[in-house]
């Protein structure tokens, strides 16, 4: 059986928007200089480096390949929770800025990395283990999902996280293929070591005096086919009734429509605990026609997996892995209610319309569409809540992802400037929360929360200084 209790170390760190964060100027080089200083005495200069091999593949470590072109006044590399500790004293003290990284998976510039300031690297936490007397997992936090779930697997238990991210994921909440039954992957915490900004380290659990804490990190991110038009029309109407009818938490769906060099094509993935697809839930997904790969480029998909029992491990698989680098990446959200199927028509005619516009700018665009059933807001509910507090089930988180072409260095304004009129364009429906982990660093993911005025009591709370919004960038609105 999966099982699903977390113990992480996680570090809570600042956040403001890219707009908002202070800029550098000589006097948070200077501070970032003295952090480093001190810090290279205290832990040593293979602990704290400012250049060399393991720097430089530091530095360019991210998925986005704007965060690719910081270079941090010196990275530190922690093997214990002491030294971010050490870490997170000096950064405080000197009022350094600071940046954390963990998978590297963020599509938000700046948001794990930083110029002239700390950056916290976790390439030497990567433990994982499990404790059958407790049934829960522990994870430091440098690991990543594939690696955690291949660990895992000889003990018949899984994490609730991702695909081949890092764990990041659960500072947003977390969306995983065991979310139906089990709530967001942060609903499955059970206690968390969170080293609070001016180094002071607790455990957050759910019954102990950080339990405001505890609950505020279940979403409050690093602070704290072929192209056939009525087949789409069908595929779109297919997974709005889905998201508004299934409520079984052993089924899970993900549908992503791409748009690869101009040419467009469709995904949907099904999966079932069970020994079957059931025909009463992805009975109209099956009967649409679906071609295997593109008739004009087959590289562009591979032929589904066979129908059949597939280990979680094979599950993953399906969804290939995420190491690609070296371009540059961007997101947005949107959540659009099952009940209205004209929302997610209207979603695809804009996106398509944004798509076809910029098209020569993109090596890949995609929408997706993974469903929040109400099972899985019982499940978070059952097991303490958390502050994304969605109303209820019956909806749909949607994506948006660009990656640009090769050798381009930014999000061109001009294309900016048709997310911002897409985001306006398909609006989350009302009281829907927005998925962090998948947002434009613009977008106010924080207000949409159904607990917006508890995480900013209990942000005031942990960081009264407000230093994390000061000096890290991340999510705005505390
Ligand atoms: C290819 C791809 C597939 C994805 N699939 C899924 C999915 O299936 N489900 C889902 O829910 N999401 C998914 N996401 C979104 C994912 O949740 C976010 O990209 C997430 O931020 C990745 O976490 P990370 O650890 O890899 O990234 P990082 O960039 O290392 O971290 C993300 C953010 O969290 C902060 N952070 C990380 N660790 C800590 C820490 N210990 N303390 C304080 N702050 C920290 C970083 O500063 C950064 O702001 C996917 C993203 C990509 C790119
Ligand atoms: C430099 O930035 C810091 C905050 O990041 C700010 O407090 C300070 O006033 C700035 N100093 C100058 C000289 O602009
Ligand atoms: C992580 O694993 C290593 C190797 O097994 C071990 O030496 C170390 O003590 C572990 N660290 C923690 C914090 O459990
Ligand atoms: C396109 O999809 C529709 C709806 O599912 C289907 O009826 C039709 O046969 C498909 N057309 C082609 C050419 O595949
Ligand atoms: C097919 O698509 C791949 C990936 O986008 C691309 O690298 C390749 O050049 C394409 N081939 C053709 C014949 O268009
Ligand atoms: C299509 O997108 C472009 C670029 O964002 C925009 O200028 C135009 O107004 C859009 N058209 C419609 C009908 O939304």
């Amino acid at each position: 059986m999966f099982l699903l209790l977390l113990l992480l170390q996680l570090f809570l760190t600042g956040q403001s928007t890219a707009a908002l964060f202070p800029p550098n100027n000589a006097t948070t080089h200077s501070a970032a200089l003295h952090a480093c200083d001190q810090l290279q005495s205290s832990l040593g200069s293979s602990i704290v480096q400012t250049t060399g091999k393991e720097y430089q593949a530091g530095a360019t470590n991210a998925w986005n390949l704007q965060n690719c072109q910081y270079q941090p006044t010196c990275i530190v590399f922690p093997r214990t929770s002491a030294h971010v500790q050490t870490a997170m004293k000096a950064i405080y003290s000197t009022g350094s800025h600071y940046a954390v990284q963990a998978g590297s998976h963020s599509a938000m510039k700046g948001w794990n990395t930083v110029q002239d300031g700390v950056l916290i690297l976790f390439t030497y936490m990567k433990n994982v283990s499990y404790d059958p007397k407790t049934d829960s997992i522990t994870l430091q936090p440098g690991i990543r999902w594939q690696e955690a779930v291949t660990a895992l697997e000889p003990f018949g238990v899984a994490p609730v996280g991702g695909k081949d991210v890092g764990t990041g994921l659960l500072l947003g909440g977390g969306i995983s293929f065991l979310s139906p039954s089990q709530g967001y992957a942060a609903d499955n915490f059970k206690a968390l070591d969170v080293v609070l900004v001016n180094g002071e380290m607790v455990t957050a659990t759910a019954s102990n005096k950080y339990s405001d804490l505890f609950r505020a990190l279940k979403g409050g991110g690093n602070r704290f086919g072929i192209y056939n038009s009525s087949a789409t029309e069908a595929l779109l109407k297919a997974t709005a009734r889905y998201t508004r009818e299934v409520n079984d938490p052993n089924a899970v769906l993900l549908v992503a429509l791409n748009n690869i060099g101009g040419e467009f094509f469709s995904f949907a993935g099904m999966f079932y605990r069970g020994s079957e697809l059931p025909a009463h839930i992805f009975g109209h997904f099956l009967s649409i026609p679906a071609v295997p790969c593109s008739p004009l480029n087959s590289t562009v998909c591979s032929p589904p997996p066979p129908l059949g029992p597939m280990s979680y491990l094979d599950v993953m698989a399906t969804q290939g892995s995420e190491n690609q680098r070296g371009s540059v990446q961007h997101f947005g959200a949107s959540a659009l209610d099952g009940a209205d199927e004209d929302a997610y028509l209207a979603a695809f005619k804009h996106w398509s319309n944004f798509t076809a516009t910029f098209k020569d700018e993109f090596a890949l665009a995609g929408m997706a569409f993974t469903p929040i059933p109400e099972s899985q807001v019982q499940a978070g509910r059952a097991k303490g809540g958390n502050v994304i507090a969605p109303p209820r089930g019956g909806w749909a988180a949607v994506q948006f992802g660009e990656e640009m072409k090769a050798g381009v260095k930014d999000v061109p304004s001009r294309v900016q400037k048709g997310l911002d009129l897409l985001f306006e364009q398909v609006p989350p429906s009302p009281r829907l929360p927005l998925y962090l982990g998948e947002s434009d660093p613009q977008q106010k993911v924080f207000q949409s929360y159904g607990d917006y005025e508890l995480l900013k009591q209990i942000y005031t709370k942990y960081d009264p200084t407000r230093f994390n919004m000061a000096h890290t960038q991340g999510p705005g609105g505390l």
